[in-house]
C-alpha cells in the first residue's frame, strides 16, 4: 500500500457523526491520489446561509430561497479542503455550534437537497471525466448522490462511542450532552421524509467502534482493491 496509487470511480463513504467518515475518506482520497467531496459541508455551508439571512429554520420555503441564491463552492483536494460561501472561507464557521444546530433542519428541505445533490453530482462527474476518481462522504451518497458507485462504505459505531470522539475531537467535558445531541442529529437525519440517511442495500457496513482509523482505512482500500478500483502506479519506468 503506497501513496500514488490512483483510484478510479467513486467511493461513496456514508454514516452517521463520529463514526471516522471525514477523516477516513479524507485519508483514503489523499492516499489514492483522487479527490475528495464533504457533502455534511455543502449542506453546513447552506444551514450558515440561513442563519445569516436571518431566516426560521423550520419556515422551509424561506430557506429553500435562501439556498437557491447562495452561492456554495467546496474544493476537493483532501490535502487542503475549503469551503466558501458568497466567495468568502467559512472552513472553521461552519463547525460550530450554531451551524450544528441549524443543519438539521435545513437539510431536511428536500428543496435544498435537489440544489445540493445537482451541484454534488456536478463536482463528481468533473472529478472523474478522464478515469479518475473520488471519495465522496455524506448520509445518502450510495442511496441518492451515486447509486451506482462501484463500492458504497456504511460506517457505524456505538452512540457512546462516537459521542467519546466528538466530545474528544471538540475539547468538551460533558460527555452525557455530546452524546445527547449526537443522538438528536442521528434520529433527525434518519426519520427525515426525503433521503432519509440509511445504508444503501448494496453498502458494505463496517462497524468502527473498535477500530482505530488505520484500521478503518486498511479496510476500505482492501475493499477499493477487490472492486478493482485501485490501479498500480508503474514505478521506475519511464
Ligand atoms: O457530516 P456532517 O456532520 O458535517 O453533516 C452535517 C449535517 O448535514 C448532518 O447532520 C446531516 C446533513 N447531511 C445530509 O443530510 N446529507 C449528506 N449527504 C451530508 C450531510
Amino acid at each position: 500500500m503506497q501513496r500514488g496509487d490512483g483510484l478510479r470511480g467513486v467511493v461513496a463513504v456514508d454514516g452517521p457523526a463520529g463514526t471516522g467518515k471525514s477523516t477516513v475518506a479524507r485519508r483514503l482520497a489523499a492516499w489514492l491520489g483522487a479527490r475528495y467531496l464533504d457533502t455534511g459541508a455543502m449542506y453546513r455551508a447552506a444551514a450558515l446561509g440561513v442563519l445569516r439571512a436571518g431566516v426560521d429554520t423550520s419556515d422551509a420555503t424561506a430557506v429553500s430561497e435562501v439556498v437557491a441564491r447562495s452561492r456554495i463552492e467546496v474544493g476537493t483536494d483532501p490535502d487542503s479542503s475549503s469551503v466558501l460561501l458568497e466567495g468568502e472561507d467559512v472552513s472553521r464557521e461552519i463547525r460550530g455550534s450554531a451551524v450544528t444546530t441549524a443543519v438539521s433542519p435545513v437539510s431536511a428541505v428536500s428543496q435544498v437537497r435537489g440544489l445540493l445533490v445537482a451541484q454534488q453530482r456536478r463536482i463528481i462527474s468533473d472529478a472523474t471525466a478522464g478515469g479518475g476518481g473520488i471519495v465522496v462522504e455524506g448520509r445518502d451518497v450510495g442511496t441518492v448522490v451515486v447509486p451506482d458507485a462501484p463500492l458504497k462504505v456504511f460506517l457505524t459505531a456505538t452512540a457512546a462511542q462516537r459521542a467519546a470522539r466528538r466530545a474528544a475531537q471538540d475539547g468538551v467535558e460533558d460527555l452525557a450532552e455530546v452524546r445527547r445531541a449526537v443522538e438528536r442529529r442521528d434520529r433527525f437525519d434518519s426519520t427525515r421524509a426525503t433521503s432519509p440517511m440509511c445504508a444503501a442495500e448494496d453498502a458494505v457496513e463496517l462497524d468502527t467502534t473498535a477500530l482505530d482509523i488505520e484500521a478503518v482505512l486498511g479496510r476500505l482500500h482492501e475493499l477499493a482493491v477487490a472492486r478493482g478500483l485501485v490501479v498500480l502506479a508503474v514505478r521506475g519506468r519511464t
